[in-house]
């Protein structure tokens, strides 16, 4: 299959050499079941797979147990399967099992790889093991090439993200390190950015003239289950907010890359981030779920947020001056992102186009549950006598057809080294800086029922700009 061209901007295609095998560390556990034998799979469908995959974790299975495994997790997400597409893709794996600590076990990675010349080496692995297995890698000279693909969260504050990523340097260069944020494999984020810069007609309003706030929505009604263990030392800040919501403000937000290049594209959203003042804990309200103590895995009093609004202010031409205002949380009435832009108000001219019932324009970019774009207009409608709101609603999925899940974007980009897909480490530090006021002196938090748009509290933020509007779902 042709590479994709060299001409084509870094989120599609590079100079880099193709990965030529693929080394999943973890394959045994929760994410490879969930999410990675299906999107790989799914990749091997649509022709996209070309190298071997080997399987490296501690059990010991035989082959046979992990195409087994490979055949119930795909199944289990939905998917029909196609016999032959899933014997092209069982066809690639092999297994190695070991202890991560063991340089054994990558002399046999090693084996297993053979003659690749670019390996790609992902860790699904809790990070308190992300040195051990790059040493490791290291040992074998499997980086020296190679990339190394690891999943957030990259440390829990500013000084851990910059310990962590002192240690994995010591083993593998930055430019050889991918982040995978997933958010950064969401249709949505490339047409914010498309949908910005590919239009004379929104170009010129997306700022601080017209644009009076920016509303940003992820809401989710589902609870943390099983995850109790997990969330609670975590919380809806460093869960989404320093990473999936700040990768939304980003591509809002940040200029146009001069360049299609990684580094451009990276350097221009950290330079937005740069911009970004450091958030204030009294513009941020924290709230927790009724019955969340009692999940198991989490603390009998803890004070850990499933919910948290809290505003930002970026200081620069386009932004100073235009809140974005941010909401998130568990247990809340539907499942939906978006980024709202709330424009200024229209002058009411002598001849009366405003009221009390009027609204401002608004323009909705949906990520979620599926992509869209909502023009919230105001026009003449024969049930009113004044401009009443319209809504112009564009699916993406009608126009362009179904994108590929996120991590069938990252998968294949890690593979195809396109960077732009990945967290850079400068960035990462940066939106910690921007959330560390907020973990040094966390503000109260507020309990919230299930099913509601969360404390009562989050609704002073958006005073005196329209309040949150509900999201379009
Ligand atoms: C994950 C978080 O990173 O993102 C989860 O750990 C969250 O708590 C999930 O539910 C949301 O992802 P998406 O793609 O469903 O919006």
């Amino acid at each position: 299959m042709a590479k994709a061209g060299s001409t084509a901007t870094a989120l599609h295609g590079t100079n880099e050499p193709d990965g030529d095998v693929l080394v999943i560390f973890g394959i045994t556990g929760d994410l490879a079941r969930v999410m990675t034998f299906h999107s790989l799979y799914r990749l091997e469908q649509r022709g996209l797979l070309q190298c071997p995959i080997v399987g490296v974790a501690f059990d010991d299975w035989t082959l046979d147990q992990l195409v087994e495994r490979a055949r119930t997790s795909i199944v289990a997400t939905g998917e029909v399967l196609d016999e032959a597409v899933f014997q092209r893709f069982a066809a690639r794996l092999s297994y190695v099992h070991g202890d991560f600590a063991d340089a054994a076990t990558y002399t046999r990675v090693a084996a297993a790889v053979g003659d690749a010349t670019t390996p790609v080496s992902y860790l699904e692995v809790p990070p308190n093991l992300f040195a051990t297995v790059v040493k490791g890698l290291a040992g074998a000279g499997l980086t020296e090439h190679g990339r190394v693909v690891v999943e957030k969260p990259f440390g829990h504050d500013l000084a851990s993200a910059r310990a962590l990523a002192e240690e994995l340097h010591r083993y593998v260069d930055e430019s050889r390190l991918f982040r995978i944020d997933h958010y950064l494999g969401k249709m949505g984020l490339e047409e914010i950015l498309y949908l910005r810069f590919a239009n004379t007609m929104l170009e010129p309003v997306w700022n601080r003239n017209y644009v009076d706030s920016v509303h940003i929505t992820m809401a989710e009604d589902f609870g943390v289950a099983d995850r109790g263990h997990f969330y609670d030392p975590v919380g809806a800040l460093r869960d989404v907010v320093v990473n999936h919501l700040l990768q939304v403000v980003a591509a809002v937000a940040m200029e146009a890359p001069a360049r299609g290049d990684t580094e451009t594209i990276k350097d221009m959203q950290t330079s937005l981030f740069k911009s970004v003042s450091d958030a204030d804990p009294a513009r941020a309200v924290r709230g927790q779920f009724d019955g969340y103590r009692d999940i198991p895995g989490v603390a009998a009093d803890s004070t850990t947020e499933t919910f948290i609004a809290l505003e930002l202010g970026i200081e620069n031409w386009r932004w100073a001056g235009v809140p974005f205002f941010i909401r998130t949380g568990k247990l809340l009435p539907v499942t939906a992102t978006e980024v709202r832009l709330v424009f200024k108000p229209s002058p009411n001219l002598g001849f009366g186009l405003r009221d009390a019932q009027s609204t401002t324009d608004q323009l909705v970019m949906r990520l979620d549950p599926s992509t869209g774009l909502r023009f919230v207009l105001n026009a003449q409608r024969a049930d009113a006598p004044k401009p009443r709101s319209i809504d112009l609603d564009m699916e993406f999925a009608t126009e362009g057809g179904e994108g590929p899940t996120p991590y069938e974007v990252l998968l294949l980009a890690a593979i195809r080294g396109v960077r732009p897909r990945f967290n850079r480490q400068d960035t990462v530090e940066e939106a910690w800086r921007i959330m560390q006021p907020l973990l040094d002196a966390p503000p109260p938090v507020h309990p919230y029922a299930p099913g509601s748009w969360g404390p009562a509290e989050a609704d002073a933020l958006v005073a005196g700009h329209g309040g949150w509007r509900d999201p379009w779902v």
